[in-house]
């Protein structure tokens, strides 16, 4: 698996209010939404492109464009919404597909409880959007899901991830090829006896949308 730290200092700034529990939520989303944005050049460094002629006012010159299809973002609901609009400002001409997962906070199993997705993803590039990668049973069984519909390209982008986190993706998925590419704008310390982040930002769904 690929790994990708985005060290900025705009995101570390964005980040740190981020995190601050007196950060109230129309904030939250506003700075969850902007740093998708800054994240999402890194995520698509390698987005898939052709050759373009174009004729300049002075030159012919050739250019390039996405290709076809399109890349699908996947945003895992219900926290990864929070992360769309940042990704598709920079990425309008992608297609959309969601995946419901909630983790149970006994067990901290993940559960798939929606998905509305293209059925054949052969040979599309697929960016997966959650903001926090804590035990990364969320983020794997995403993935796998997409990979048994014959995704073949996965690019996952959180805002933060555990050591643990990323661990658990390195082992899980080691066997898929191409390798995937985790994008994320920290690691932090570790998980507590909870399961959450440390110093992390709290539960990104609630903060985000309100406790459920
Ligand atoms: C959060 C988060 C991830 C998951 C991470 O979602 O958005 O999806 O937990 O935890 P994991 O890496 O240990 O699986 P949650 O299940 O709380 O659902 P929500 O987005 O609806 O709040
Ligand atoms: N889910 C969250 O929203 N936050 C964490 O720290 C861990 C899981």
């Amino acid at each position: 698996m690929r790994v990708h730290v985005a060290d900025h200092r705009l995101i570390a700034h964005k980040l740190t209010y981020l995190r601050d529990k007196r950060t109230d939520s129309p904030t939250f989303r506003r700075l969850a939404e902007e740093l998708m944005t800054l994240l999402a050049y890194e995520a698509t460094r390698d987005v898939r492109v052709e050759p373009f002629e174009i004729e300049t006012p002075v030159a012919p010159t050739t250019g390039i464009k996405l290709s076809n299809p399109k890349p699908l973002v996947v945003p895992i609901l219900r926290a990864g919404l929070g992360m769309l609009e940042g990704m598709v400002r920079l990425l309008p001409s992608a297609e959309v597909g969601f995946l419901g997962m909630q983790r149970n906070e006994e067990t901290l199993e993940a559960i798939t409880y929606a998905n509305r997705l293209p059925d054949n993803l052969h040979g599309r590039q697929v960016y997966v959007l959650d903001p926090m990668l804590a035990t990364g049973g969320s983020m794997v069984d995403a993935i796998r899901f997409l990979l048994d519909r014959g995704a073949d390209d996965i690019t996952a982008v959180t805002l933060l991830a555990a050591p643990e986190g990323v661990a658990r993706m390195e082992a899980d998925l080691a066997d898929v090829t191409p390798p995937i590419t985790l994008v994320t704008g920290a690691i932090d310390e570790r998980l507590n006896e909870h399961g959450y982040i440390v110093p992390g930002l709290g539960d990104a769904g609630d903060r985000l949308y309100g406790v459920v």
